[in-house]
């Protein structure tokens, strides 16, 4: 994963029919909206044949980045968390961007001066004084982020151990629940439009990487540089970091655009983007100003399903991974 992705150029893009992953019924060409409701039908039936995901052997912690803003970070954090957590698993979230966005969708107060994220790596405060559950769905927990954490950046660096902060806390947290008989499945950490501390904490916290990929223009734009920095925290910080998850989020598959760029990051990333993308959809952005999840608030939408089943293809990913 060291290599520089190119930005796609239009002129270079293959048709839709030829690069969209999810297949598109050959008899029904001529009705795009009709192939569109057959493939909603065969995921709706897909994802409801599968009452409970499978736990994995260890606690994976996914590291949800992207240092390039409005590409579906929060959302997809807050949605694969709900999709895991309704299908029966454990699972944590931890909002470490100051705008709040994944403890709003998921209903967790995080007015200013509430305690959470910025008590946890500034102040040592311990996670299980800070963590609360999300009221609309069992199993889901969260580290709620208020505006407070905005001055994290700056007054950790001064901080000892400025870059192993959050790690520390969540190995603890994690070791106590587990000896408590309460193992967490799942820790999602959102993380803000930036490469700084805040980030690097994420990443030494974390063992996956999931980047977001939004199917847009400039999508691939600044990838390179999110490379090179887990690179280089792999290298110095923490070496067992490894980007395991593309999503690509707000597909339009009546765009040759949308299409291109799905094509574009498949062949640069043949074994790490999820054969699910996410398609852009009213519903999943309505979703949080209601302070829901899409699959909360609308469960049988293209958006909640289709978070569904990329939550699954990530439970089934983790069958063969080693433990931390
Ligand atoms: N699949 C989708 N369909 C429609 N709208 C979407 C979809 N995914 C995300 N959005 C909307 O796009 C906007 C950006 O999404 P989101 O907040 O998840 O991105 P982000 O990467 O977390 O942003 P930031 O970098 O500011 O943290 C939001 O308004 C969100 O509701
Ligand atoms: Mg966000």
């Amino acid at each position: 994963m060291t290599s520089t992705p190119a930005t796609p150029s239009p002129r270079h893009m293959p048709s839709a029919a030829s690069s969209y992953s999810v297949p598109v019924p050959s008899h029904d060409d001529s009705t795009p909206l009709g192939a569109e409701a057959e493939q909603h039908v065969a995921l709706a039936h897909r994802v409801s044949s599968t009452t409970r995901f499978e736990q994995p052997d260890h606690t994976r912690v996914f590291v949800v980045a992207n240092q390039k803003g409005g590409v579906g970070k929060t959302t997809t954090t807050v949605n694969i968390a709900a999709a895991l957590a309704l299908k029966g698993l454990r699972v944590l979230v931890i909002d470490l961007d100051p705008q709040g966005n994944t403890s709003t969708a998921l209903n967790i107060p995080h007015a200013e001066g509430t305690p959470g994220v910025y008590e946890a790596i500034v102040d040592g405060t311990d996670l299980d004084e800070l963590v609360k559950p999300c009221p609309d769905i069992d199993g889901l927990t969260v580290l709620p982020a208020s505006i407070d954490l905005a001055g994290a950046e700056i007054e950790l660096v001064s901080l000892v151990a400025r870059e192993s902060r959050l790690d520390r806390a969540l190995q603890v947290y994690l070791s106590d629940c587990a000896e408590a008989g309460d193992r967490i499945d799942y820790v999602l950490i959102d993380c803000p439009p930036s490469l700084g501390l805040l980030t690097v904490n994420a990443m030494v916290a974390g063992r996956e990487v999931l980047i977001p990929i939004q199917c847009e223009y400039y999508a691939l734009e600044g990838l390179g540089q999110l490379i090179r920095n887990i690179d280089m925290i792999r290298a110095h910080l923490n070496p067992k970091l490894d980007i395991t998850t593309i999503l690509l989020t707000m597909f339009d598959a009546r765009t040759r655009l949308s299409a291109g760029v799905a094509h574009e990051v498949r062949t640069h990333f043949p074994d790490k983007v999820l054969a699910t993308a996410i398609p852009r959809s009213v519903r999943t952005s309505e979703a949080p100003s209601y302070q829901q999840s899409v699959l909360t608030y609308d469960g049988t939408s293209s958006g909640a399903l289709s978070y569904l089943e990329a939550a699954r293809e990530i439970t089934m990913a983790g069958r063969q991974e080693v433990g931390r």
